[in-house]
């Protein structure tokens, strides 16, 4: 049986978890006496204790490209390594032209990409890229942002969005992350060094609102935001920094000027991944 380590293994991409009887698995977590860690290790997951943050500043851009490349680092210094599969985001600076400079979350993690590719080549042999898109799970995770809050006075739901009703975001179910991983690796080497767009649907938020209008039979209205107040929504509602709420701001606008991004060919699509399987991997045991 192989051994699969998982940093983040509690977190919303770690499905790969939920099937130790295909691997060995070794998860990493800062506490494993937290619930999800403790339902893992009750599976037969090999739960570890580890932090990124030790030692290390919190919470910025900085930190995470410095904690990134501590995992890259360790990762090339496993000689047993097989395969190193890296979830990530992509250069917004690169794919849009250079419009948004100011996505500090997707550019520092394309600088670990970046990194590893220029200086650490072996462990670039045996890397697989994957950039994930926005989870359809985020409405449940975090409805306050991605729903309609409350009704007016009319009984209305307005949802406040910085795109035009026909942009479209590609979205994944994040639970599929562990049928595309586990496809991935028993690909062997066919996905060392490329990028994989990891999207199931692109849909525009209005598209999605009328659905669920439609589904809950009550009315709805999309309200395409502009930028600055979009950025000042997330600032009072959300409480994020201004910093932060352009950020996020701004990673949307990608894909209001530049269309699904996701979508370019310069990516292995996803889907392309699930068709080189005849049956779909049964990772549902
Ligand atoms: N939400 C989206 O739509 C979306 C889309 C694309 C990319 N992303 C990116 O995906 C990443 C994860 O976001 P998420 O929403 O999936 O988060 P999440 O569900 O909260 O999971 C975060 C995981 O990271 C682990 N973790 C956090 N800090 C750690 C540290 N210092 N040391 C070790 N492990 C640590 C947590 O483990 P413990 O708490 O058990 O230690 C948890 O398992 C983010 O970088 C985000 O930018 C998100």
């Amino acid at each position: 049986m192989r051994n699969v380590l998982v940093i983040g293994a509690t977190g919303s991409q770690a499905e790969f978890r939920k099937h130790p009887d295909l691997y060995h698995i070794r998860a990493i977590t800062r506490d494993p006496s937290k619930p999800a860690a403790r339902e893992l290790a009750a599976r037969g997951v090999e739960v570890q204790h580890a932090d990124l943050e030790d030692g290390r500043e919190k919470q910025s851009a900085a930190a995470e490209i410095e904690q990134g490349k501590a995992i890259a680092d360790a990762a090339a210094a496993t000689t047993t390594l097989q395969h190193f599969v890296w979830s990530t985001l992509p250069d917004p600076v690169a794919l849009s032209g250079g419009q948004f400079l100011n996505v500090h979350h997707w550019k520092s993690k394309s600088l670990i990409t970046a990194y590893i590719k220029a200086e650490k080549p072996g462990l670039w042999a045996k890397t697989t890229t994957i950039l994930f898109p926005n989870y359809f799970e985020n409405t449940l995770t975090n409805p306050g942002r991605y729903l309609p809050a409350a009704k007016d006075d009319k009984g209305i739901y307005t949802l406040k969005f910085p795109h035009s009703p026909n942009t479209v975001l590609p979205n994944v179910a994040i639970a599929d992350t562990g049928k595309l991983v586990h496809m991935v690796v028993e690909a062997g080497s066919t996905y060392f060094t490329k990028t994989i767009a990891f999207w199931a649907q692109a849909l525009s938020e209005a598209e999605k609102l009328a659905e669920l209008g439609n589904y809950y039979n009550v009315p709805t209205r999309y309200h395409a935001s502009s930028a600055r107040e979009f950025q000042q929504l997330l600032m009072s509602r959300d409480g994020m920094s201004e910093d932060i709420a352009l950020d996020f701001t701004e990673q949307l606008l990608i894909f209001e000027r530049c269309g699904n991004v996701f979508a370019r060919d310069q990516f292995v699509q996803a889907k392309e991944v699930g068709q080189r399987f005849s049956s779909p991997p049964n990772v549902n045991r």
